[in-house]
């Protein structure tokens, strides 16, 4: 968590550099955009490895626990249990707020089957009676799995987990269950919507529907996080670094904001200024 808070200040930086830019078009040559597109590439270079990548994505549970309470803090690792379930499995089926902190867990809830509880029963998974391979914060629990080990051979990339997830799923790397039974389809959409920046500072967003609807259902985003309209949602980066929009999920779990052009990848080139 606290590392994140550290970040913040730098992509809030970082952004108002950017909208900084972005404010004299009419005076950006071509030669100018090309050194900002270099300098934001040198600045995401730099803040990828400020997380290492089998933290990434690990959520402290600490509403109840941690300091001056008498057991330490939980460790629950996203990039774990994402290689056993999609993500709609906990936070559709199962209603875990998709917000550090927003659940309200007791250890009785667990042992009646609720929360970690419908898996952490000794049959899905470990029981909750083995007390450290979950209240881990600050500590190695040799029983937990080695990030590296799990995902040697999965493809690369730059960012956060520096796993390319979607294309893992895709090659058959992992293949997580789809309920708690593992038997349900996901509703598939392979339709891209282009969201157009009100100002061509940076190249159009291609939101993809494909890689969302193969762990996540339409439920999980319409229509809590977006209107299911094209260029019904008043995005902003600003918005975004502080948790809304994509935000509730990248820079979280799903790949970091340094990766600017994953998500700006329309190709349409950006229009010379007039
Ligand atoms: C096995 C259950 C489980 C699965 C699968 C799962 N999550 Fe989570 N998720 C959690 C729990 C538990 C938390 C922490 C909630 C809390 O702190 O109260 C959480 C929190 C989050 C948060 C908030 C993180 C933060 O720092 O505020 C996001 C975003 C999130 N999950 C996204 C995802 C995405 C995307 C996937 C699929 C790739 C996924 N989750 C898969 C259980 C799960
Ligand atoms: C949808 C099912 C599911 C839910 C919900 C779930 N887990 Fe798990 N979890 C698993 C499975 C499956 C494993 C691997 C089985 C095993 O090691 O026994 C696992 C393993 C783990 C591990 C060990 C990971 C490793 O590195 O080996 C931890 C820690 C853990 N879970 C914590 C939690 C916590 C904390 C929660 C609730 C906030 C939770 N889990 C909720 C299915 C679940
Ligand atoms: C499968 C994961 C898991 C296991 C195993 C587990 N816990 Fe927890 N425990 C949690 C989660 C999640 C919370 C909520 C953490 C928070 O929000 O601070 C919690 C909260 C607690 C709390 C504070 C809330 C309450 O209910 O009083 C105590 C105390 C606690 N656990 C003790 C234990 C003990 C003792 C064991 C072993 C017998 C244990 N836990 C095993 C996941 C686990
Ligand atoms: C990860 C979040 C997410 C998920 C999951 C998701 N969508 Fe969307 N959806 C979006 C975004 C973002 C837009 C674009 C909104 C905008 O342009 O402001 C969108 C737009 C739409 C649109 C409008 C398209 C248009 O051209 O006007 C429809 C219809 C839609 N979604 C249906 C679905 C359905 C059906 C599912 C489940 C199969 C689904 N969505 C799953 C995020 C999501
Ligand atoms: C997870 C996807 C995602 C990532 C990663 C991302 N953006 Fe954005 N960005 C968006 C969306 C969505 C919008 C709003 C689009 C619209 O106007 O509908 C946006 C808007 C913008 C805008 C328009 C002005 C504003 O502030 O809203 C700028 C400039 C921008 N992004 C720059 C960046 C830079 C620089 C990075 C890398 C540090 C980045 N973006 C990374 C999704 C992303
Ligand atoms: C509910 C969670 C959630 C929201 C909201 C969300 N995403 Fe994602 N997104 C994911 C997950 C999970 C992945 C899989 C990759 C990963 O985890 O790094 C992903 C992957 C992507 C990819 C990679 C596609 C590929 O084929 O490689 C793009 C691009 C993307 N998201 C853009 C966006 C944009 C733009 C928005 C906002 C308009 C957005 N996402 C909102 C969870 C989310």
């Amino acid at each position: 968590m606290f590392k994140r808070l550290s970040i913040l200040p730098i992509l809030l930086f970082f952004f108002l550099f950017i909208t900084g830019m972005g404010v004299k078009p009419q005076a950006a040559a071509p030669k100018a955009e090309a050194v900002a597109v270099k300098e934001i590439q040198g600045l995401a270079a730099g803040m990828q490895s400020m997380i290492p990548p089998h933290e990434y994505g690990n959520v402290i549970m600490k509403r109840y626990t941690g300091e001056g309470q008498p057991i330490r803090s939980v460790v629950f690792p996203h990039w774990w249990h994402r290689t056993q379930f999609v993500c709609k499995v906990c936070h559709l089926d199962l209603g875990f707020k998709m917000k550090s902190g927003a659940n309200d867990i007791k250890m009785g809830d667990l042992f009646e089957g609720k929360w970690c509880g419908a898996c952490h029963n000794g049959t899905v998974a470990f029981a909750a009676t083995e007390c450290d391979r979950c209240h881990s914060d600050g500590i190695v629990v040799k029983e937990n799995r080695n990030f590296y080990e799990v995902t040697k051979g999965f493809p690369p990339d730059g960012h956060g987990n520096k796993i390319n997830w979607v294309k893992a799923i895709d090659e058959g790397k992992f293949k997580p269950r789809t309920s708690l039974q593992g038997d349900e389809e996901m509703i598939s959409m392979d339709v891209d919507v282009k969201m157009v920046l009100k100002e061509p500072i940076m190249p159009d967003v291609q939101y993809p529907h494909r890689s969302h609807t193969q762990v996540l259902g339409c439920d999980n985003c319409h229509p809590n996080i977006f209107k299911p309209e094209a260029g019904a949602n008043p995005a902003t980066m600003n918005k975004i670094y502080q948790g809304e929009y994509c935000g509730v999920c990248h820079g979280r779990v799903a790949f970091p904001f340094e990766d600017c052009f994953r998500c700006h990848s329309n190709s349409q080139p950006v229009p010379k200024p007039n």
